[in-house]
């Protein structure tokens, strides 16, 4: 057991072409405790999974994973660590070339420690969790939007992670597609994994997520509960839950 299991970042700053995208960002996502970051469209969202993922460098400050600190480190001494987070990026980045089954059984077959068999159990297994097993021999470019979400959370499962990070899961997908990823998320919670969401969907975030940070201007404007987000007096936070006519956004 690890004596802080959590993911964390302290006083990050990031810039990107001399534009400030986070200043002295804290932020942790403590393990069971399901989060959602809320920001609009061009906060930095993405770019705190990246961050969090090791995937981009800050310009300073630390991230942690668990309680060895990745920044500044080569990418092979944190690569076990790692392993114990999954992303869905918001397309899906599913691979066109490669079947639905290839898709999510491929890191497994890259990593070489398990029989083809093992893995084509494995696949069919995580398939069948998000609901689409029907679609293994079937290529991205056949599938339904909400299927290709679904078939990316099933190639995020196949290594078991204990973290899965989701970039706006639910943009550009119809209700029932939202319900149907809610739906997962919900489900992958009871059975152990800590998810963090980023988006702008406050439906969703409410219905998977237990803690609630919102990203403006580069900070943090607000940590909370939903009822302490839903009863919090910040203009900006206010702006967000209803949106006026006089946007703070613009
Ligand atoms: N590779 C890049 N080059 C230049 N600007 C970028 C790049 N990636 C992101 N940005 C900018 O950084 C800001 C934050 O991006 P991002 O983290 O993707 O926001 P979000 O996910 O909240 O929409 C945006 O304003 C975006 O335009
Ligand atoms: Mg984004």
């Amino acid at each position: 057991m690890i004596s802080n299991d959590s993911i964390r970042m302290e006083k990050i700053c990031y810039s990107i072409g001399g534009r400030r995208i986070l200043e002295n960002f804290d932020f942790q996502l403590e393990r069971g405790l399901n989060r959602t970051i809320l920001g609009v469209s061009g906060a930095g969202k993405t770019t705190i999974l990246k961050l969090l993922l090791g995937l981009l460098a800050p310009d300073s400050g630390s991230v942690y994973i668990g309680d060895l600190c990745i920044t500044g480190q080569p990418e092979t001494s944190f690569m076990q660590q790692r392993k114990r987070i999954a992303i869905v990026f918001q397309g899906g980045a599913l691979f066109d070339s490669m079947t639905v089954g290839e898709n999510v059984g491929y890191r497994l077959l890259e990593e070489g420690k398990l029989s083809q068999a093992e893995i084509s159990k494995i696949v069919l297994e995580k398939l069948s969790f998000v609901g689409v097993e029907a679609a293994l021999d079937l290529y991205p470019d056949e599938l339904s939007g909400g299927m290709k979400k679904r078939v990316a959370i099933a190639r995020a499962l196949a290594a078991d992670p204990d973290y899965i990070f989701f970039d706006e899961p639910t943009t550009g997908l119809d209700p029932i597609g939202v319900y149907n990823i809610c739906n997962l998320m919900q489900r992958l919670q009871a059975e152990g994994k800590t998810t963090l969401m980023v988006t702008h969907d406050l439906v969703t975030a409410f219905a998977t997520s237990q803690r609630f940070t919102f990203l403006h201007n580069a900070r943090m404007l607000f940590e909370g509960s939903e009822d302490e987000m839903k009863a919090s007096n910040i203009p900006e936070v206010r702006e967000f839950l209803e949106p006026t006519d006089n946007s703070l956004f613009i």
